[in-house]
């Protein structure tokens, strides 16, 4: 007999944490986990050492400190024109995980359907099935993750609650254009369904593009949930600071649970994460451009290597196309790179309900200094060679 509960049971450890400890044991440079390996801004530690020593230390209220609910209604206000108000339509939470765990837990009710673009970031489907609902999949078809239409609107029915979308986009780097969300927008207004948009990405943006907030396109802002943090865009990811922008019954949907999961986020760091919004405007540009720099210095050195990487339009991810190159699968391929060519990579399979889907892709995150994405593309030089002892020996 198992004590463990029935709803976690087919939920395994993630690839994550196997290839960060394979990349421990071979001393290998983690292209793998998506986090910066470069300092916080000095603004950002300043304001939250400075909210520890005001003794901003006890419980934030349980739906955000009213400056950031106010700082993240005036970003939303100023970079896409979505007007929101911050008592009754944004929620602070811990970080953008856990509001989309709130969003779902609190809008999908057992035998509602709710529609996954795959690949898709890995929590999304845990949510989902958590809450009783029954994941439909579109896919991102490479290598420029095209949407197929005429199957996605043969997925929503009368059982639909949500479709969810992720711009720009982990692990692909797509950016959806307008053409796509007004696509999309159609859909959720012809059969009356939600739209949860991550957008945790949407500052690394590159090549002049714009991050389109779906809630400005007709009849959308009532259906459109915004979910966003600070993690990406301020290379803070520990600090665990997210934001749901959304109409108040989907905002009371999500604080209820969110109040008995977390209750509230870390008060100081609510305090510095609503300076940093209050005072970044110069510094989104200067994010987007470094971003961009990093992307060509990797995609240069995956190109060197033989390899065939997918320009990405956003994010700090570039998935490969690894299909050509003899192996297996992506689990073969990547297990391969990090021990012996000292290089980590993230097997896309897990970011598939069908694994197969994503055996023919790699993914490579950029969001390293640059030396050390100059010593990565130094070691992948070795994989030409490496390749072909491969092949020869399969
Ligand atoms: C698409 C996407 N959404 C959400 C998150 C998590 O954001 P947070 O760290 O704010 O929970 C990530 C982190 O990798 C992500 O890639």
């Amino acid at each position: 007999m198992s004590y463990q509960a029935d709803r976690i049971r087919s939920l395994g450890t993630s690839i994550f944490a196997e290839m960060t400890h394979l990349a421990n044991q071979h001393q290998a440079i983690n292209l793998g986990q998506g986090f910066p390996d470069f300092a916080t801004p000095d603004f950002l530690k300043a304001a939250a050492i400075n909210a520890i020593q005001q003794d901003i230390n006890q419980y934030a209220p349980s739906n955000g400190r009213p400056r950031l609910r106010q700082a993240v209604a005036a970003k939303m206000a100023h970079h896409y024109g979505v007007q929101a108000d911050p008592d009754r339509e944004i929620l602070i939470t811990h970080g953008a995980t856990e509001a989309i765990f709130a969003t779902i837990l609190g809008l999908v009710n057992p035998g509602d359907e709710v529609i996954i673009g795959e690949p898709f970031y890995d929590s999304y489907l845990p949510a989902v099935q958590m809450a009783g609902g029954i994941p439909r999949f579109y896919q991102l078809h490479s290598p420029d993750w095209q949407i197929d239409f005429d199957h996605l609107s043969r997925l929503f029915n009368t059982n639909t609650k949500l479709i969810l979308i992720n711009t720009p986009h982990n692990p692909t780097g797509k950016l959806f254009t307008l053409e796509e969300l007004s696509q999309i927008a159609a859909l959720c207004v012809r059969h009356n369904v939600l739209a949860l948009v991550d957008e945790v990405y949407e500052h690394i943006i590159f090549d002049g593009h714009a991050h389109i907030p779906l809630s400005q396109l007709p009849e959308m802002r009532p259906r459109t949930i915004h979910i966003s943090s600070l993690g990406k865009t301020f290379s803070a990811t520990g600090w665990k600071v997210g934001w749901v922008v959304a109409p108040p019954e989907v905002i009371q949907a999500a604080f209820r649970t969110h109040q008995f999961m977390t209750f509230c986020g870390a008060a100081p760091l609510q305090e510095a994460a609503a300076i940093a919004l209050e005072t970044a405007d110069g510094y989104y540009q200067e994010l987007g451009q470094m971003y961009q720099r990093k992307r060509e210095l990797l995609m240069d050195g995956l190109t060197a290597a033989g390899l065939r990487p997918l320009r990405p339009q956003g994010s700090y991810f570039i998935m490969v196309d690894i299909s050509d190159l003899g192996f297996t699968d992506d689990v073969a391929f990547c297990r391969y790179l990090t021990s012996e060519i000292g290089v980590a990579a993230i097997p896309p399979s897990a970011f598939y309900h069908n694994p197969q889907d994503g055996a023919g892709l790699a993914r490579f995150a950029f969001c390293k200094r640059d030396e050390v994405l100059v010593a990565a593309a130094e070691r992948l030089v070795q994989l030409k060679k490496g390749i072909v002892q491969t092949i020869s020996i399969i």
